[in-house]
């Protein structure tokens, strides 16, 4: 992640209850970077490493970093233009700013926050194809309770049954994304069927979530066979929170649990999961399947799909074979 791109979101993850408590009262949302000075350096340290500084300003000690040889300070703004001493500036370790209980507790309270706005910019450009805004507020209610893992893990365990772009840190998201494209594609393509579109949103929210519990409940570390059946009843078991009615629900859920098509055993050899029949679950199959074949080559560019594929270099690459 780029600086920049971490201020953004720093800046919609800082509240009040981040805030340190001598400055709270005064905290508010024109001035959201006020007393979060040591809770944000500990996060830049988290992602760019250097060293974590202490010095004075106007308001007392303040906290900022050094990467390489770059003053970093995210939090500057609070002091409205005045300028941190930085030349009394003295090194502190992330062990004696976490020694204090509560810096401790609001870091980690920010960390949390932040990391739930990366996890929903992650499908940003999903979500927007999704037209139906309680669609797109439902999809974004799983999005928040399926585990953790599933934004880190790669599609395959083993490696051998992926293409590359699905392997590594976030492969299962990269996954989800080629599924999603290929979606649209076949949804362009009338050749492929017609869907009013409604339904193509409950499809897009089927496709998005069906590898939510990839490896189980909790993180097994190898691709959990029963899968769809986890995530089709958390969906049914949450439909209470969600802004769809219960036939869509079902609908979704039903998408899920048959998007494996005819690998629906158990490794008992058991059959655990229908086949799909309908044409809706035939699609979200066959994007899953296509998204998973191991010569499918997808370029990406900060975890998006890239369209633009140098063609030039291509051609002349198959030129030289
Ligand atoms: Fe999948």
């Amino acid at each position: 992640m780029e600086i920049e791109k971490l201020k953004q979101l720093l800046t919609l993850s800082w509240k009040k209850d981040t805030c340190s408590p001598g400055l709270r009262d005064k905290w508010n949302e024109e001035n959201p970077s006020l007393g979060q000075c040591a809770i944000t350096s500990l996060i830049v340290n988290d992602l760019f490493g250097g060293k974590i500084m202490r010095c004075m300003a106007s308001s007392g000690s303040h906290y900022y970093n050094i990467i390489g040889n770059e003053l970093v300070d995210l939090t500057i703004e609070q002091f409205l233009g005045d300028i941190p001493q930085y030349e009394s500036g003295e090194e502190r370790t992330r062990e004696y700013l976490l020694g204090n209980e509560d810096t401790k507790n609001r870091y980690m309270l920010l960390n949390k926050n932040l990391q739930g706005l990366i996890r929903k910019n992650v499908f940003n450009i999903e979500l927007s194809r999704i037209q139906n805004q309680s669609v797109r507020k439902s999809t974004e209610t799983i999005l928040d309770m399926i585990p953790d893992y599933f934004y880190e893990i790669p599609a395959s365990s083993s490696g051998k049954y992926h293409p590359i772009f699905s392997l590594g840190e976030g492969g299962l998201v990269r996954h989800v994304k080629v599924a999603m494209r290929i979606l649209e594609e076949m949804f362009r393509d009338e050749a492929f069927g017609t869907y009013d579109d409604y339904t193509k949103d409950l499809i897009r929210m089927a496709l998005m979530l069906h590898d939510g519990f990839k490896s189980g409940k909790t993180n097994s570390g190898h691709t959990c066979s029963e899968h769809p059946v986890i995530m089709s009843e958390f969906i049914l078991d949450n439909k209470d929170k969600l802004l769809i009615s219960e036939e869509d629900a079902q609908f979704v859920s039903r998408l899920i649990l048959t998007h494996m098509g005819p690998w629906n055993k158990d490794k008992a050899g058991n059959v655990i999961m229908p086949v799909p029949k309908t044409r809706e679950e035939l699609l979200v199959h066959l994007c899953d399947y296509m998204a998973s074949r191991n010569f499918l080559n997808v370029s990406f560019e900060n975890n998006e799909i890239c369209d633009s594929v140098d063609r030039e270099k291509s051609l002349a690459l198959s030129k030289n074979r």
